[in-house]
């Protein structure tokens, strides 16, 4: 739902309450009536606040308008957050530092670094930053321009850092998926690729937090850095969910995308 749908039924909403207003004045006075006048205003003026502390004028709102660059996420969703603890452990291994396996891939495979493209609607395209000659879907199939949550390709990008660790890499080249199915060559820049758009992610949304230190050894106590921290983080699992439902058929006819037109820009080389 658009900000511009909301306004429209906030104001429609309204208007129905100010309808009642006038049919109240309208009557004969009486103390009932009198009572049901403070009642609607009590209730006009709750409501009036409920809406604006919890939809047009939430502070969530607000941020994701100062934050974050505009996208269907927040469009269909809105932005919202829930405070997260970080396991910071150095030696006790969760589901996602596991050796290379099946089990391991299954834990990175469920946060969603896979999924296919979505759909951007035609409408939504210029807010969300694309240019109108970008690649886009025939209308036969729907039209839009296909595209990925930004947020997954970078835990794509990490999970492929993962797989080519020194202790992983020799696992996943000899099984040859995905990006393992390239040439080494190619392969390498994809990994170095994927290393500095985390660099630039990290970068970009620099957390500020601080890591203090705890003891550990009650026989000689020495001082470790607190890795195990809290924080307000965006609900990953509603972005996640968003994304899966919306993916594209994984088997696209050839003429799935819309050629490109006389005038589009099509680059000499990969940018
Ligand atoms: C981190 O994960 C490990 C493995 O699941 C667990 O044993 C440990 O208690 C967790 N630590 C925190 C602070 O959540």
């Amino acid at each position: 739902m658009s900000m511009s749908d909301k306004d429209e039924d906030a104001e429609s909403l309204l208007s129905g309450i100010e309808h009642y207003h006038e049919k109240v004045h309208r009557g004969t006075f009486s103390v009932s009536k009198l009572l049901l006048l403070c009642l609607s205003y009590l209730l006009t003026a709750g409501g009036g606040a409920w809406l604006g502390s919890n939809w047009l004028f939430s502070p969530a709102s607000i941020c994701a308008e100062l934050t974050a660059r505009y996208s269907p996420v927040i469009g269909d969703l809105g932005l919202s957050y829930k405070t997260v603890q970080y396991n910071g452990s150095f030696f006790k291994l969760n589901a996602f530092r596991q050796d290379a396996g099946p089990e391991v891939d299954a834990a990175w495979s469920s946060l969603g670094v896979d999924y296919r493209a979505i759909a951007v609607p035609s409408d939504q395209a210029s807010r969300s930053g694309f240019a109108q000659d970008q690649v886009k879907i025939s209308e036969k199939y729907g039209g839009g321009f296909p595209a990925n949550v930004e947020g997954l390709h970078h835990l794509h990008c990490l999970n492929l850092l993962r797989k080519s660790l020194y202790y992983n890499f020799d696992y996943y080249h000899a099984q040859g998926e995905g990006a393992f199915k390239n040439n080494d060559v190619i392969l390498k820049n994809h990994i170095t690729h994927c290393l500095d758009i985390i660099r630039q992610q990290l970068m970009c949304i620099v957390d500020v937090g601080m890591l203090g230190q705890v003891w550990w050894d009650p026989q000689a106590p020495k001082s470790f850095v607190d890795f195990n921290t809290k924080h307000m983080c965006r609900s990953f699992e509603e972005i996640r969910q968003w994304a899966e439902e919306r993916q594209l058929p994984e088997h696209m006819p050839k003429d799935f995308l819309a050629p490109p037109k006389e005038g589009d820009l099509i680059y000499d080389a990969v940018p």
